[in-house]
């Protein structure tokens, strides 16, 4: 399976942090907020990686993630010159996912405790849904009889709390769907559109996320403070590092454990260094 790291848009909820930074570059606790949906798509088992950004972004991300191989991986950039929508992820990464399944992730989206094994996605797409106070900000699932009915994108009068989160996998059909969607009202491929696609033809699975796993968009002032609050709070209580790509790829076993030493060895001892020395 390929993954892909949508790392784009304009951020404009976070003016004027965003105004001359991409908002997946910002720190959130003691790391850049790009290494936590990386790290997530290491968790799945996931190595070749595409990054899409923005054009005056790419040295930047490229600077800070390399080739991915001192993590085990295989990271590709692509531009996204206009923030056209989640959807055009697909269009964009048509050459990279050539025959694949594809994991895409959002780059401002924060998981924590996401368990699922990517050996058992077999076609069709998946869904991961959390429980939230405020639908409205995002595309909120319509369950029936357990089972989705139609998903809607920012709705006004949301049918449940169930939102659909910012990672998502499919089969390569995906390519396909994607090129055949229309902008919306608001000018954007909306993934939304894909996911009904899949869901029209009873091809969508929907996998809520559990108790005791945690999804946040650092998108806002707001979330991007409790994001940190709740990282800094999870690692020191519990001494474990969340949304490390080091400690996520010694987990995967696409690296060793001297490979890691090695890094260490050549980094600043600073706390972040130090935390990743005690996993060894
Ligand atoms: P959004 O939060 O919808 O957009 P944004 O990040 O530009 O923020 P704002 O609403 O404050 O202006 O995007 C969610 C994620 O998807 C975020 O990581 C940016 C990314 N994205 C793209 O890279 N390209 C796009 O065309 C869109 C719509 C989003």
């Amino acid at each position: 399976m390929k993954g892909i790291i949508l790392a784009g848009g304009l951020g404009t909820r976070l003016h004027p942090l965003t105004k001359s930074v991409s908002k997946q570059l910002l720190p959130l606790f003691d790391k850049p907020m790009i290494y936590y949906p990386l790290s997530t798509l290491i968790e799945l088992g996931i190595r070749d990686i595409l990054l899409i950004c923005k054009r005056n972004d790419k040295n930047l991300f490229q600077n800070l993630l390399k080739d991915g191989s001192q993590w085990g991986l295989r990271i590709e950039y692509a531009i996204q010159d206009k923030p056209s929508g989640i959807a055009e992820s697909f269009i964009i990464g048509e050459k990279f996912i050539k025959d694949d399944n594809v994991a895409l992730i959002l780059g401002d989206n924060i998981f924590y405790g996401v368990k699922y094994n990517i050996k058992n996605f077999k076609n069709g797409a998946l869904i991961f849904s959390y429980q939230v106070q405020d639908p409205k900000r995002y595309g909120v699932i319509e369950i029936k009889n357990n089972l989705p009915k139609k998903i809607t994108e920012k709705p006004k009068n949301p049918k449940s709390n169930l939102a659909v989160t910012g990672l998502y996998i499919y089969d390569k059909e995906v390519v396909k769907i994607a090129k055949t969607i229309k902008p919306s009202k608001r000018g954007e491929l909306e993934i939304t559109d894909i996911n009904n696609n899949y869901l029209k033809r009873k091809k969508l699975k929907v996998c809520n996320l559990e108790q005791g796993s945690m999804w946040l968009d650092a998108g806002t002032f707001t979330t991007l403070l409790q994001a940190a609050h709740f990282i800094q709070t999870l690692q020191e209580r519990q001494n474990i590092q969340i949304g490390s790509p080091e400690s996520s790829a010694l987990y995967q076993k696409f690296i060793s454990r001297s490979q890691l030493k090695k890094i260490i060895k050549n980094s600043p001892k600073n706390e972040y260094f130090k935390n990743l020395n005690s996993l060894i």
